[in-house]
């Protein structure tokens, strides 16, 4: 990918998709023992998904992103919905906090996307404190993605993603620093149409939209098309893996 991380990940109406995380980003917050003032780090919050929601569990919240587009949405919709939280611009491979700062860490599809998984399993495991609690979900291998590599598309720089959905690995990353607990679910978004969605998808993934803009016309009609005749009738259906861990 050309380009910064960060400018990957910017641009892009990712709000739209966020929203249709509504479901996961409940199931993290329920997952994460939230009190009154509980220190929630978001780690890769994007536009606020559950440093929103952990706020109005009664939280004391802090998302960081490597994004300052994605951090300039998250604090637009914390001002519009009257909450206080602070959002930070970072990576998550060098996380800006100390030891121990926070009673719960959370990702949502965030982390899973550093190309240096064991840096960033240590920074989760660093700054959350005994006892605190992790929840972190990535996708799972499956048909869009076998549908992506179709398309051309392919994670060629840095770790693969999917890893984090492996028990196995997840547990040689975090198994160390955390009792861990797994679980699935399933993620479904629909359209009027395979033309609709994929609409939706291109401009929306910010990743998808910053991959189509630098083909060519030629594999760029041809990705399309592989979306296009994956996407019929108008359905996207994933699976997630949910990784719950107390710290040690
Ligand atoms: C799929 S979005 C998920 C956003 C949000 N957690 C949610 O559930 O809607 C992935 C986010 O990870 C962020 N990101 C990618 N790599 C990162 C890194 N190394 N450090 C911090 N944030 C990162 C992106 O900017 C993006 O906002």
């Amino acid at each position: 990918m050309a380009g910064s991380v960060a400018d990957v990940w910017s641009g892009a109406s990712y709000e739209r998709i966020g929203e249709t995380y509504a479901s996961i980003h409940d199931r993290i917050v329920a997952a994460l023992a939230i009190g009154r003032g509980t220190r929630v780090l978001d780690v890769a919050c994007g536009t606020g998904g559950v440093a929103l929601r952990a706020t109005r569990a009664g939280a004391t919240v802090t998302g960081i992103d490597i994004s300052a587009d994605q951090l300039a949405k998250a604090r637009r919709a914390a001002n519009a919905a009257g909450l206080e939280m602070q959002f930070d611009e970072g990576d998550c491979q060098e996380l800006p906090y100390a030891e121990a700062e926070f009673d719960a860490v959370a990702s949502a599809f965030g982390a899973i996307f550093a190309s240096d998984q064991e840096r960033t399993a240590t920074e989760l495991a660093r700054v959350c404190r005994p006892t605190g609690r992790l929840a972190l979900t990535a996708w799972t291998s499956d048909e869009w993605s076998t549908a992506n590599v179709r398309a051309g598309r392919t994670y060629s720089e840095g770790a693969d993603p999917y890893d984090w959905a492996r028990e196995a690995h997840v547990r040689a990353l975090l198994g160390s620093a955390f009792d861990l607990e797994f679980q699935t679910g399933g993620w479904r978004i629909e359209a009027n149409s395979a033309t609709e969605l994929w609409e939706l998808l291109s401009t929306s993934m910010p990743p998808l939209r910053a991959w189509l803009a630098e083909q060519s016309e030629e594999a760029r009609k041809h990705a399309e098309q592989v979306y296009l005749d994956y996407l019929e009738p108008g359905v996207l259906e994933r699976n997630y893996f949910l990784v719950l861990g107390t710290r040690r």
